[in-house]
């Protein structure tokens, strides 16, 4: 490889790393995301142009294929439906690495077989490909409600997949090295085809990824799809290595790592262990927590948009509380319209930013985003819990599970112990959403049979119409 490729790779780590630091802000993340474009690009043309490559008839089939496909799905994709189209990316970015692995493995087998550690490199790019690619498929699948998004379980769920792990540590042992005494019985069973063991190696991991990922409840898919993300970025790194391109070790790297820091974050904002998302089934017993919790709810009040408006117009301090229903109904004008009219009031308006809101990570940035609300009004939940105390009007809209008090009250809640916004500690607080149904958990909330509490009930969009409407008028 050249130096001028060499440095070719530098520039563009340099502008992955910029851009993944200008990503934590809102006020930078377009540029930060334009700017890692632009380094994938120079990684791209770079590898095109040093790389010994045969025909570009191939690549440019599969970069017209591909980039149309992103282009259309990019541009058609629901808000809502973003976990999907990450936990799908992250699957394809898992496949591709199988796929390089297996193709340097075949041609390296028939020219003398890898060296060990190349062969190492090959087997691991290979495991935790297939493990990505299946797992978020399954991701997908829950998300897209094919799948049930209730955690799956059965006897002996654990030892089963420990039992997986050995037998594909196995063949991949015997890939690395095919001749050692070790690997005597997998020779007889496999032959002489190294084509084989391979195939053999790809199923179990693709079986793997698919029993990792059905007992977890869909609760936790966004734990299970960033740390899906770390995978196919550990398992790109690895290819990487296969073949011998430092652009690829970097970024693979670099989406290892951010994957995994993501993960950790997520982990704390649920208040769990990564242990206990990927081994603890929550979620499946939801349905019954669901009946309880329902059963112990009692009565609820109901508010009329009238009522509402003259709430909040009157007073002092509002802070608006968006989860989930706000994506849905696409609502994120009429609230920020809504909270024109009552700043014009003199009324303090803030937002409070559950980390889990909604259905992908900063869901609701993205959101209020849109709607051009400034950034600082977006408020987080370690900042703004503390206001709530001192809060006239709760105003929460489509929001569920990041406001339920079972989480702190109730030990038995399958939800106990993920931190929430204190909403029910605020004077007043005014729900939006269109029943009493439950959200993403599945589990009753009892913030919404409390003495403080009112419901609004209707689609977000249209009750907030009404509420800035009725706010024009008090
Ligand atoms: P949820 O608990 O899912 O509740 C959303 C509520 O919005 C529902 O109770 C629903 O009630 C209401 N709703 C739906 N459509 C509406 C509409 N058009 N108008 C008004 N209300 C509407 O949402 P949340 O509080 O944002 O919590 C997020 C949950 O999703 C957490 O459990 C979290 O762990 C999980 N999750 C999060 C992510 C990430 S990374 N953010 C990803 C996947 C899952 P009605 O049906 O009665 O209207």
């Amino acid at each position: 490889m050249t130096a001028l490729a060499e440095l070719a790779y530098l520039l563009a780590a340099v502008c992955f790393i910029f851009g993944l630091m200008w990503l934590a802000s809102p006020a930078t993340a377009r540029k930060g995301n334009a700017l890692a474009s632009v380094g994938m690009l120079i990684a791209i043309v770079v590898t095109l142009l040093d790389r010994s490559i045969l025909g570009y008839e191939g690549i440019l089939i599969g970069l017209v294929i591909g980039a149309g496909a992103g282009a259309i799905l990019a541009r058609t994709i629901r808000m809502t439906a973003m976990p999907q189209m990450v936990a799908l990316l992250n699957g394809f970015g898992g496949g591709a690495s199988v796929l390089v692995a297996s193709a340097e493995y075949l041609r390296l087998s028939a020219t003398g077989g890898a060296a060990l550690d190349v062969g190492i490199s090959i087997q691991f790019s290979v495991l935790v490909g297939a493990v990505t690619f299946s797992g978020s498929l399954i991701a997908f699948g829950k998300l897209q409600e094919l799948v049930t998004g209730q955690a799956v379980t059965y006897p002996l769920q654990k030892p089963l997949n420990a039992v997986l792990l050995l037998a594909i540590l196995a063949v991949a042992a015997y890939l690395v090295v095919p001749g050692s005494g070790l690997a005597a019985p997998l020779a007889d069973l496999f032959g002489g085809d190294a084509a084989v063991p391979l195939l053999v190696l790809i199923g179990l991991s693709l079986v793997l990824g698919v029993l990792s990922v059905l007992p977890i409840g869909g609760a936790d898919m966004p734990v299970v799809i960033s740390l899906l993300n770390s995978y196919s970025g550990i398992a790109a790194a690895s290819t990487g290595f296969v073949i011998d391109n430092n652009g690829l070790i970097i970024s693979g790297a670099l989406v290892g790592a951010s994957g995994i820091i993501l993960t950790k974050i997520m982990c704390n904002a649920m208040n769990r262990s990564l242990g206990n998302v990927l081994f603890g089934a929550f979620g499946a017993g939801a349905a019954d927590a669901a009946a309880g919790g329902a059963a112990a709810g009692g009565t609820y009040r109901q508010v009329t948009a009238e009522d509402a408006a003259i709430m909040m117009a009157y007073a002092r301090s509002v802070v608006v509380v968006p989860g989930y229903g706000l994506a849905v109904s696409q609502a994120q004008h009429a609230v920020r319209e809504l909270a024109t009219l009552l700043e014009a009031r003199d009324v303090d308006v803030k937002y409070a930013i559950h980390p889990v809101a909604g259905r992908m990570p900063g869901h609701m940035n993205v959101l209020l985003a849109e709607a051009d609300v400034p950034y600082d009004q977006l408020w987080e939940m370690e900042r703004v819990n503390p206001e709530f105390d001192r809060t006239d009007v709760a105003l929460v809209i489509g929001a569920n599970d990041v406001v339920n008090p079972a989480a702190r009250n109730n030990t038995s809640s399958p939800i106990y112990g993920m931190p929430i916004l204190d909403v029910d500690r605020a004077n007043q607080v005014i729900v939006m959403k269109r029943s009493m149904n439950p959200g993403f958990a599945g589990i009753d909330n009892e913030l919404f049979y409390a003495s403080n509490t009112a419901m609004l009930f209707g689609d977000a969009k249209a009750s907030l119409t009404k509420l800035a409407a009725e706010v024009k008028e008090a």
